[in-house]
């Protein structure tokens, strides 16, 4: 029944989540650099990945692509934790071969196994060769197995990139996947950002994080992190608002230079 009343709660906090700010414990960083940014990101992980292992004795996270794939790639090595706890889960992924460049996973694969104590079999990935549609399925059928007896998963940590445009794992800008609180996982085959074919974590499991972390670098990004968090104008990136967690914007001095408390 606990899990019951909670996802009904939650359903209804996501309609109304921006509203509800107060029970989200939100947390500003600007760093003076990129390397000084990848410190805090890998100080934060290194912690909470303790914290999580300590009680359940595994760590799952949600990894994103784009820049922080290799804002991550530079902080996974320095961190004094216990790799080998980790499930690694992606908060969107590209529905293409796990060879293909466009692959987030592949990145990953790439840079990290044989380089830090992770395993392949650690990554929770896409069906291969399937739709984007088959592909959502068979992650949710993934993910469940890791989350036993859950109405909605409650991951340690997402590791969240935002968009020039505010998107969020591949939840864009009027789309109506902004909307969606029946799955865990959707498809989309309109990405307006190619490749059009992924899948992504919905806003239901994104907001029942114990923590969301966002860290944005460069210039690039400095309209839209004002237009989010000055401006509270609504965006996907803005509605990352976990409903009892921490959230987290970790953001260089270029990104952050029109925002100001
Ligand atoms: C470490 O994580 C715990 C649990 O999430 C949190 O309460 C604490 O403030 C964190 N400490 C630091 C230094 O980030
Ligand atoms: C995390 O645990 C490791 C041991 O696995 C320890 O060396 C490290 O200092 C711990 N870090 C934090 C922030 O608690």
């Amino acid at each position: 029944m606990y899990f019951k009343s909670k996802f009904n709660f939650l359903l209804i906090t996501v309609s109304y989540v921006y509203f509800l700010t107060t029970f989200v414990t939100m947390t500003v960083i600007v760093t003076e650099n990129e390397t000084e940014l990848i410190n805090k990101l890998a100080s934060i992980l290194e912690n909470n990945s303790n914290t999580s292992i300590t009680r359940d004795g595994t760590f799952k996270v949600g990894l994103s692509g784009g820049s922080v794939v290799k804002f991550l790639n530079e902080a996974i090595p320095k961190l004094k934790t216990d790799l080998s706890k980790w499930k690694l889960f992606f908060c969107d992924e590209r529905v293409v071969p796990e060879d293909d460049p466009e692959s987030t996973f592949g990145t990953y694969k790439k840079n990290l196994i044989g380089k830090v104590n992770l395993k392949e079999d650690q990554f929770v990935r896409i069906k291969q060769g399937v739709s984007a549609d088959e592909a959502a399925k068979d992650y949710v059928r993934q993910m469940a197995e890791y989350f036993p007896g859950s109405l909605l998963p409650r991951f340690d940590m997402l590791l969240l990139g935002m968009g020039p445009d505010g998107h969020t794992c591949s939840l864009f800008p009027g789309h109506q996947l902004l909307n969606e609180n029946k799955v865990w996982v959707a498809p989309i085959t309109d990405s307006p950002k190619p490749p059009p074919q992924r899948v992504t974590l919905t806003f239901p499991v994104i907001n029942n994080a114990r923590v969301a972390v966002f860290a944005i670098a460069g210039e690039g990004k400095a309209d839209m992190v004002k237009r989010i968090l000055v401006d509270k104008e609504d965006l996907p990136a803005g509605r990352v608002q976990p409903s009892s967690g921490e959230l987290y914007w970790i953001l260089d001095k270029e990104a952050a230079r029109h925002y100001s408390k």
